[in-house]
């Protein structure tokens, strides 16, 4: 019989991760005989580790999450494995593959993000003015995103706002684009934003909920995006439903990001009809 692939996803703590559950629908849909275990990994073991996994137990890859999406980075760098450019500029990496006899440092999140608003909006959406709440790791990735698609004007506001100031110094735009920075989200009614999305924990299960009057949004044409997926409808949320604005949730963002590692590991370019979507975010909130 044909060995078996092996995948993961490491980080700590590991156990409520739901990336198992995610991969093994992937991996029923496609008869890949493949496994993706939560491994649990203490930080002062990582480098140790991951080199166990990659050369003694020939793992095809694994994803990375809480809490050493950055620390990666220094492990990466004294190993000499390659970190894409997405890396380099969002600083954070979610996953690991080999390809080419190199093993290869990747984030998915910029694309996981995206793949879920075009497919929550059939792609049909203007890409002008969008607001990111935060400046944090997710921030930089989707910000990355933003810019990589095209939307011109970006506006970010984050509580330490020093942060936001350094993402508008770091990130290089093209001649058409501008990143603007709001100090405070009471000041938002001055614009009409197309997109407005939430990278911060807040509103998240045993979080402060995110304050913020969506009254004030006078394009009713906004989308209104949470990655925050636990719970999956935020009050973030709940008050642009009430609203009548279009909302996305965060589940979608948490599956597309999970393509790429799937892809390099097992060889399918994973794909999903509208059915399996909603079958799969079942699966998932039902792990909440
Ligand atoms: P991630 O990798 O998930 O983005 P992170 O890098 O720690 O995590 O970023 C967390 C984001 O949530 C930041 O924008 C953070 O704001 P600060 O930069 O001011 O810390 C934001 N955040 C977390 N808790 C918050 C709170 N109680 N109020 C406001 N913002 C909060």
């Amino acid at each position: 019989m044909q060995n078996i692939i092996k995948s993961a996803v490491i980080g700590d703590p590991i156990s409520h991760s739901l990336s198992p559950f995610l991969h093994q629908y992937l991996l029923n849909k496609y008869k890949i005989h493949g496994s993706y275990q939560a491994i649990e990994i203490k930080s002062q073991n990582l480098e140790e580790q991951i080199n166990k996994m990659l050369f003694k137990e020939n793992f095809a890859g694994f994803n990375i999450t809480i809490p050493h999406k950055e620390k990666i980075f220094e492990i990466a760098l004294k190993q000499n494995f390659k970190i894409t450019k997405t890396v380099q500029i969002i600083k954070s990496a979610n996953t690991i593959y080999k390809e080419n006899n190199e093993i290869i440092v990747d984030n998915s999140d910029y694309f996981g993000f995206y793949k879920n608003l075009e497919f929550a909006t059939n792609i049909n959406f203007n890409k002008n003015k969008a607001l990111i709440i935060g400046a944090g790791g997710a921030s930089r990735a989707i910000l990355y995103s933003l810019l990589k698609n095209n939307f011109k004007e970006i506006h970010i506001t984050n509580r330490d706002i020093e942060k936001a100031d350094q993402l508008k110094k770091e990130f290089i735009t093209t001649k058409n684009q501008e990143i603007k920075i709001i100090k405070d989200l009471n000041s938002i009614n001055d614009n009409d934003f197309d997109l407005i999305v939430n990278t911060t924990s807040l509103g998240m299960k045993n979080q402060p909920k995110l304050e913020i009057d969506l009254q004030k949004i006078t394009n009713k044409n906004t989308i209104i995006y949470d990655i925050v997926y636990n719970p999956l409808i935020t009050d973030f949320l709940k008050q642009a439903q009430n609203l009548n604005l279009k909302t996305i949730t965060g589940i979608g963002m948490l599956i597309f990001q999970a393509f790429l590692g799937f892809e390099k590991w097992f060889k399918i370019k994973p794909e999903l009809s509208n059915e399996e979507f909603e079958e799969l975010t079942k699966i998932l909130i039902n792990r909440l």
